[in-house]
């Protein structure tokens, strides 16, 4: 038995140190309840009580040493199990990061939300309409009867004899008057569609913004402190403004307004080609038949409205020579802004 529990400890041990040792395998051949041995142990019975406390021992001394070495075995794994893991996931944290391109807003919304907030600052609110609109409102409600000669300077696109395109944001001035009583101060951005051909300056959409304001005793000069203004707080403190005389069929008197040169101050450049100024929007009193149509007594009230072309002032602001860029979204202009 002695023999036997030696020989079962060396082929142990011997298997244990192979470099590709099962530990767990081996662990039950020879500790494990059927293990070699268990079969031993059980056969101690057999044993004179002299030699039963002495096999005992050994026995024991046997499982104890076979015990330590698959404890060395199986924490040595660990710690090489542990190295591994702590190799494959190290992080290094010097590696610079993934950069997320962050967009940005296209020129024509940076341009449109500056004159909002400008507006906003002013007290005025903001409205929207319909791109789709009524041939009364776009026209007719703002005193452009069906053969008015205005008519052809603002052709546009048709979807039936009466619902179109509207060619101008002025269709929303109408609308508000239907809906509100005075006062009103309103201001209203918004894409507008005409049939013209795609050249530098001219786009069958672009974008237009409105204002309208109606009050007791609202006067030209009001249009004329509001807008100058205005022009101040987009092109500088020291623009200027001028009103020359012109006709829109729904204002009275109505005028083109034009802002001195922000790049030469006036005096003449390439950029206002030698006039000094720069025209930028269309405004004037509105008519008395457009207040009438709009269920607005112009015995007791009276308005101003205005209407400019924000493409107009993002080619100006950014000193863009063609309009089409606006559209193309090459990205490699978009960029610059
Ligand atoms: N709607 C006019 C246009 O498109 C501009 C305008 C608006 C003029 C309001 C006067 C008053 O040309």
């Amino acid at each position: 038995m002695r023999e036997t529990l030696e020989k079962i400890k060396s082929e142990a041990l011997l298997a244990l140190s192979a470099p590709d040792a099962q530990i767990e395998e081996l662990r039950i051949k020879y500790l494990g309840k059927k293990g070699e041995l268990t079969a031993v142990l059980r056969g101690m019975g057999k044993l004179t009580p002299e030699e039963r406390p002495v096999i005992g021992q050994l026995a024991n001394d046997v499982r104890a040493e076979i015990e330590a070495k698959i404890e060395e075995l199986s924490s040595a794994a660990k710690a090489k199990e542990l190295e591994n893991k702590l190799k494959s996931e190290k992080l290094d944290v010097t590696i610079p990061g993934e950069k997320t391109e962050i967009g940005h807003f296209h020129p024509l919304a940076l341009v449109q939300r500056q004159l909002e907030d400008i507006f906003l600052g002013m007290g005025y609110s903001i409205v929207d309409g319909p791109e789709v609109e009524l041939d009364y409102y776009n026209f007719q409600a703002l005193n452009i009867p069906k053969d008015h000669p205005a008519r052809d300077t603002q052709d546009t696109f048709y979807i039936t004899e009466n619902i179109l395109l509207r060619s101008q944001t002025s269709p929303v001035q109408a609308r508000v008057m239907e809906k509100t009583q005075p006062p009103i101060k309103i201001i209203s951005p918004g894409r507008v569609y005409r049939s013209d051909a795609v050249d530098a300056t001219h786009s069958p959409l672009f974008h237009q913004l409105e204002g309208l304001v109606i009050d007791k005793g609202i006067t030209m000069g009001d249009l004329k402190g509001a807008l100058e203004m205005f022009a101040k707080r987009m092109f500088g403190e020291s623009t200027q403004i001028r009103f020359r005389p012109h006709h829109f069929p729904f204002t009275e008197p109505s005028a083109e307004v034009d802002v001195s040169c922000f790049l030469c101050g006036g005096k003449g450049c390439r950029f206002c080609k030698g006039e000094g100024w720069i025209e930028i929007l269309g405004a004037g009193m509105v008519h008395p038949n457009v207040l009438r149509n709009c269920g607005i007594d112009p015995e007791v009230y009276s308005g101003f409205a205005f209407g400019l072309g924000v493409e107009r002032i993002a080619l100006l602001k950014y000193h863009i020579d063609d309009m089409r860029l606006l559209y193309e979204n090459d990205v490699r202009f978009l960029n610059q802004f």
